[in-house]
């Protein structure tokens, strides 16, 4: 089987969030499976290109319409050692190479470009997957482009839609339908939603399959409050909607053999832990003291993450007995009061303002408790991550929170972690407070963090999930 995986971002090129996560391990455990091929493609970005550590050779060039625009596009290629993964760059200057990935003001332009040059790549490196597997809005034109300028071309390949975030459409002006996109009049209605030109939706129509990263936001989708406007097509096109849970890559991050961590450790030895803990509370400033519980946040700082409830609760938080570790970017206000608090509580808050991710790995090792109390979560990975340190978490009962995290049963430890289901914010610090009890409880606690250790969150089973669903549209 010979999937095409096309994303926006693919770590260790490059990763601005979860979706980078997914598409290297994703990708990289799919092509494990006996006689599966894939081959992922993702712009060739400035970062990209300037890195001198990523070798990669030139296959191809040759030309796309881009509307009225004939744009160059170059073919640079990484192949794996077993010959089975293969990392295909989209090369053009004029769209990529700039500083930052996303946020400039042709994004639209740039990626329904990506998405043409993916398409035209197929046919010049005489290459037919069976299956082109889409995320997000970025490549969310290929189901559309494929049906409207490929038609009798790619007709053996099946599409499949896959959501990570459904906040970011690609709405665009009506204009760019004849403008940008290219694509006769014929296709409006498929592109068109709420009177405006829409990538996901015309994915959502298009696309053979549509899949997102767990079961619970696969149905919490259907409904407005977390459709951002979406609902109703998505409820049109509910049968081919299935909710596949996000793994992660449990050799990268692995406590027994991380080397960005203070100490390693085991689910059988966790003595490693004390020491992550210890080592963390000195390069932090904060008192060492192994009893007083930590609670780490490592996060986007923006209110759909749960932070208007932190941000409601601070004060609270703040005279328990705890230590509160944060780590993130983003809406100044929430930058600024965590700065504040490290300020007038500099024995209990480290607010470091920054995306640092082997800061982040010595966090997860080093805390008890990993708060994640976001308003809606396609998946979240960082649950999954603090678990696999031995990190227990306090989640809202929401998406794939919900699906990764089932409450914990104190007397029999049966469960993962505190939850609670209302968005209010002292329902979240309850959740806190009965966490901080059960810290108290050493034995019970150890052993729970020796069972999340435990806990199974690779992405095996989800793979074949995965080729379900490619079987089944085939
Ligand atoms: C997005 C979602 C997150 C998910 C990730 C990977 O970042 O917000 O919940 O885990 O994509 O699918």
């Amino acid at each position: 089987m010979k999937i095409l995986f096309a994303a926006s971002e693919a770590a260790p090129f490059v990763k601005s969030g979860g979706l980078g996560d997914v598409a290297q391990a994703l990708p990289a455990e799919l092509a494990k499976v006996k006689d599966v091929e894939v081959s992922v493609f993702i712009p060739y970005y400035k970062s990209i290109k300037d890195n001198p550590a990523i070798e990669v050779e030139f296959v191809t060039s040759f030309g796309v319409q881009v509307a009225w625009r004939r744009q160059h596009v170059g073919i640079f290629r990484a192949v794996s050692k077993s010959k089975k993964l293969k990392y295909y760059f989209i090369d053009n200057e004029h769209y990529f190479y700039r500083d930052g990935i996303y946020g400039h003001y042709d994004d639209g332009e740039r990626f329904t470009y990506f998405s043409m040059a993916i398409l035209e790549a197929m046919r010049q490196l005489d290459y037919y997957p069976d299956v082109i597997h889409c995320n997000d809005w970025q490549t969310a034109l290929i189901p559309v482009l494929k049906k409207a300028l490929y038609a009798g071309v790619y007709d053996n390949a099946r599409t499949v839609f896959n959501i990570h975030n459904i906040e970011y459409q690609g709405k665009m002006p009506n204009e760019f339908l004849s403008d940008v996109i290219g694509v006769g009049e014929y296709w409006r209605g498929m592109l068109t939603y709420d009177g405006c030109i829409n990538f996901m939706k015309g994915a959502i129509v298009a696309a053979d399959k549509i899949t997102t990263v767990s079961r619970t936001y696969a149905h919490e989708i259907r409904h407005a409050f977390f459709a951002h406007g979406l609902q109703d097509i998505l409820k049109e096109n509910e049968y081919k909607i299935e909710g596949i849970v996000n793994g992660i890559n449990t050799d990268l991050y692995n406590p027994a053999k991380d080397t960005t961590i203070f100490a390693n450790f085991t689910s059988t030895n966790i003595s490693g832990k004390a020491k992550n803990k210890e080592e963390m509370q000195k390069m932090l400033g904060l008192p060492v003291n192994p009893d007083v519980p930590v609670v780490a946040m490592i996060s986007r700082l923006v209110s759909h993450k749960g932070l208007d409830l932190v941000e409601y609760v601070m004060g609270e938080i703040m005279q328990r007995d705890l230590q509160f570790v944060v780590i993130g970017t983003g809406d100044a206000k929430y930058e600024d009061m965590f700065n504040f608090n490290a300020y007038v509580n500099p024995d209990k808050m480290s607010a470091n303002i920054t995306f640092n991710p082997a800061l982040a790995n010595k966090v997860y090792a080093g805390a008890d408790m990993f708060l994640m109390p976001s308003k809606s979560e396609p998946c979240g990975l960082s649950q999954l991550i603090a678990m696999r340190y031995g990190t227990v978490p306090i989640v809202r009962e929401t998406g794939g929170l919900w699906d990764t995290v089932p409450p914990l049963n104190v007397e029999t430890l049966e469960g993962k972690g505190f939850t609670f289901k209302g968005y209010n914010a002292h329902d979240m610090l309850g959740a806190i407070d009965r966490c901080i009890e059960f810290y108290h409880d050493k034995a019970k606690w150890n052993k729970h963090v020796k069972n999340l250790i435990r806990y199974n969150s690779s992405w095996k089973a989800s793979v074949q999930e995965y080729l379900r669903i490619y079987n089944e549209i085939m």
